[in-house]
């Protein structure tokens, strides 16, 4: 049985993965750091399965700012695939903590190349590079050859692993992948993230359990798409013969304001009588024109997006009714 090791997998992305790849006959290993709290809920219903937890899914601690643990875990895993999802992955508060964000996400990624070149054995390595690393392009929309321009802490430190990605597989032969993933979303998305914020707040509105809804720039416009869409690009892009780049986006841009409307049509409110600007919502700096040609990962990799930006919304706007029922 193939053996996948994962970096992030509490995480929305990590959570997906997880699930397709043990769909797919693949024992996965996930890197989890110590935490007060021991609630994995994207987790939980595979830790309660027990033909799978302990049997086909492990967890092992270890932190990215900690290689000596790090190498252990992989010295002792010895996977055949890694994919490198952990990180600070929320871009407003990378200009709050720049210098852990560039710890982790730069210099976490730089210490497991180190350790992936020293192996005994061959690992293919899948990096979750991001759009931000585009930030205010000239060029709409952006390919694997646009140049990086980031103009938040978070763009600059996946800016450099991104390039740390391709100058290991150039200079060393590792078989190593940028997925440079535009934004995906999903139930499981981080409540700090504007489509799940909506999409919560929609419903609690609609349940009587919140007033109003605070945002920042509502005409700020992103390609949205869903994440279990992208984790198959992750796949894909190990799978295939060659390591190489790929974009992961939908080439499609929507605003801050279409995912207001349509979640709160979803619960059947007007969503004039409750949202409002905060100005704590503001960034300080804002890409823009960040849609994705995904042109390369379909000719390759035969990767297309297929949950559309009406049914993504819909889906996580009737979660969190569920939920909340
Ligand atoms: P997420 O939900 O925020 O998950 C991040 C994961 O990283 C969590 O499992 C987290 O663990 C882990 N982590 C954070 N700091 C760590 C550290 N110091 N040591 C070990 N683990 C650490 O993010 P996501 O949406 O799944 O995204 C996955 C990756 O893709 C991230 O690198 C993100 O930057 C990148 N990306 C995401 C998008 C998107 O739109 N979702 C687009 C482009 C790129 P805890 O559970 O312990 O916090
Ligand atoms: N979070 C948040 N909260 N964003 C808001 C709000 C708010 O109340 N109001 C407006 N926005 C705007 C932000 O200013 C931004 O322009 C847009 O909504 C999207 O914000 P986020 O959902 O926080 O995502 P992001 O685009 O900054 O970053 C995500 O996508 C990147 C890929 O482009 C993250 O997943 C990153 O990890 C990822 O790399």
């Amino acid at each position: 049985m193939p053996r996948a090791l994962i970096t992030g997998i509490t995480g929305q992305d990590g959570s997906y993965l997880c699930e397709l790849l043990l769909s797919r006959d693949i024992e996965v290993h996930g890197l989890v750091r110590r935490t007060s709290s021991l609630d994995r809920s994207r987790l939980n219903h595979l830790f309660s399965d027990p033909a799978i937890y302990g049997r086909r899914l492990f967890l092992h601690y270890a932190d990215l700012d900690d290689p000596t643990t790090l190498r252990r875990v992989l010295l002792k895993v010895a996977p055949d695939q890694i994919y490198h999802l952990a990180g600070q992955s929320h871009v407003g508060l990378s200009f709050e903590i720049p210098e852990s964000t560039c710890e982790m996400t730069a210099m976490g990624t730089l210490r497991l190349l180190e350790i992936i070149r020293d192996l005994p054995k061959p690992v293919r390595l899948f990096h979750a590079s991001s759009s931000e690393i585009f930030g205010q392009p000239a060029i709409c929309p952006q390919d694997e050859n646009t140049p990086c321009a980031p103009v938040n802490p978070y763009g600059c430190a996946k800016a450099f692993a991104t390039q740390m990605v391709g100058v290991y597989r150039k200079a060393f032969g590792l078989f190593a992948c940028n997925g440079i993933m535009f934004n995906h979303e999903s139930p499981r998305r981080g409540e700090n993230f504007v489509t799940r914020k909506i999409c919560h707040a929609a419903a609690a509105i609609k349940r009587g359990l919140q007033k109003e809804l605070p945002l920042g720039d509502t005409s700020a416009r992103r390609d949205w798409g869903h994440a279990r869409d992208y984790v198959r690009g992750m796949m894909l892009a190990l799978e295939h013969d060659q390591p190489g780049d790929y974009i992961f986006a939908t080439g499609q841009l929507h605003s801050v304001q279409d995912v207001v409307e349509r979640a709160f049509a979803t619960v059947g409110l007007d969503w004039r009588e409750y949202v409002r600007l905060d100005p704590r919502f503001m960034r300080v700096a804002e890409p823009s024109n960040l849609a994705g040609n995904a042109a390369r990962a379909k000719q390759i990799l035969g990767w297309e997006p297929v949950i559309s930006f009406d049914e993504m919304i819909i889906e996580m706007t009737r979660a969190e009714l569920a939920a909340l029922a």
